[in-house]
């Protein structure tokens, strides 16, 4: 008879051959030939916020517009106060015309009735690469023009009556653009944007995230020039970015947990440093009024999460177990933590975050847009707005 340490090697040795050859093709990374895992830079789990919202504040919230948008990732009012405008999973811009939704601008020229309306939001990604998926969007305040970005199609804009848009930047030095993310605009009308991976599209975003590479771009547009100039490259996954108040610098977080700082003007113009320590992993960063920054927070950093950002071998052997991508994911953050928003002041200080604890209300939010008191809450994977009253 088969002892007990016996049967157990035996186990191992054939999981570890299952997983070498992936028999059923049924490992997330599968389809990823050339898939590597990388060490990611997270900061050292002493240096991780950890405070909460006991509160769960953001349990107060108002679910507006419910299955009337679905993936609402960011939300945007133009220069006449007319919106919300926001980019939906369908890969058109729509806006809230005081009654109901309409069609804003489409960022395809190829749309057809393969992007048409589903009930599921996960089954709008096979055809993303065709129909668009609209994600960073901004009003530039002077023209009136809307800049999206969009993650298979770039930097675009559409002019203040809508239609097609028009693509600005699709690469930059030669590299094609993968996963356009978010933007902001200066008062000059520079553009500045990120692209989250020259690897990875939107689409296969947990594999980005699992792999930890590192191929990232920030950039910059001159719509006078109509030139793009790489400003940061090698970086992790930039998602997220919002100029300061006052134009000196600019910030984007990044899947690490981080808020870099890149300096526009003064002395260290050109160069970046890590701005602040994030408790999770983060999505879109917005400025409110007074210049504080509002950081969407997706799921904060579990042990588990932050173990295997430094154990990158840990990672490839987990991804090649026959357990889809989204498993792993829930299972390294824990389920599903609920809507995470967090403000950091002009210099980076902690100042508040806000909550719903589980998800109760708001499930999960992509961007915190604060405007006139109110907290407008998008979310790429949910089909409402939540807003909610500061108090
Ligand atoms: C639209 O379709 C044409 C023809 O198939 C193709 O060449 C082009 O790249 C497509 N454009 C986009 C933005 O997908």
């Amino acid at each position: 008879m088969m002892n007990l340490s016996t049967f157990a090697a035996a186990f191992i040795l054939l999981l570890a051959a299952y997983c070498k050859l992936d028999p059923f093709h049924h490992s997330a990374i599968a389809d990823f030939p050339d898939f590597r895992t990388f060490p990611v830079d997270m900061p050292p789990w002493s240096e991780i916020p950890t405070v909460r919202d006991p509160r769960n504040r953001l349990r107060n919230s108002e679910i507006k517009f419910l299955d009337q948008v679905q993936g609402p990732e960011s939300i945007a009012f133009d220069p006449v106060g007319r919106g919300p405008y926001t980019g939906v999973a369908d890969g058109r811009v729509v806006v809230w015309t005081g009654g109901a939704w309409s069609t804003f601008a489409e960022t395809s020229p190829n749309r057809s009735e393969i992007c048409d309306w589903k009930p599921a939001i996960m089954s709008y990604l096979k055809h993303e690469h065709v129909c668009g998926r609209p994600l960073g969007l901004r009003f530039d305040k002077r023209s009136g023009d809307l800049y999206i970005a969009d993650a298979y199609l770039g930097l675009l804009k559409v002019g203040p009556e809508g239609g097609l848009a028009t693509p600005l930047v699709t690469e930059a030095e030669g590299v094609p653009l993968r996963f356009a993310n978010d933007l902001d605009i200066d008062d000059d009308g520079n553009v500045y944007f990120t692209d989250s991976s020259s690897l990875y599209q939107r689409r296969n975003y947990m594999q980005l995230v699992f792999s930890g590479e590192s191929s990232g771009r920030v950039l910059k547009y001159d719509p006078i020039a109509k030139q793009t100039t790489v400003l940061l490259r090698d970086i992790m996954f930039p998602n997220g970015l919002s100029l300061s108040k006052d134009g000196e610098f600019l910030v984007f977080s990044q899947a690490s947990g981080r808020l870099r700082r890149y300096w526009l003007k003064g002395e260290k113009a050109g160069t970046s440093e890590i701005f602040a320590n994030l408790p999770g992993s983060p999505d879109n960063v917005r400025v409110n009024e007074k210049g504080e920054f509002w950081v969407a927070i997706h799921s904060f950093h579990t042990r588990l999460i932050h173990f295997s950002a430094f154990h990158p071998t840990y990672r490839k052997f987990l991804l090649k177990l026959p357990v889809s991508a989204k498993l792993q994911f829930l299972f390294h953050q824990m389920g599903l933590p609920g809507a995470i928003a967090v403000k950091y002041s002009v210099e980076g200080e902690l100042m508040e975050i806000l909550e719903d604890g589980g998800g109760k209300v708001v499930k999960l939010i992509s961007e915190v847009h604060e405007r006139d008191g109110k907290l407008w809450l998008g979310s790429v994977l949910m089909p409402y707005i939540a807003v909610y009253n500061l108090e």
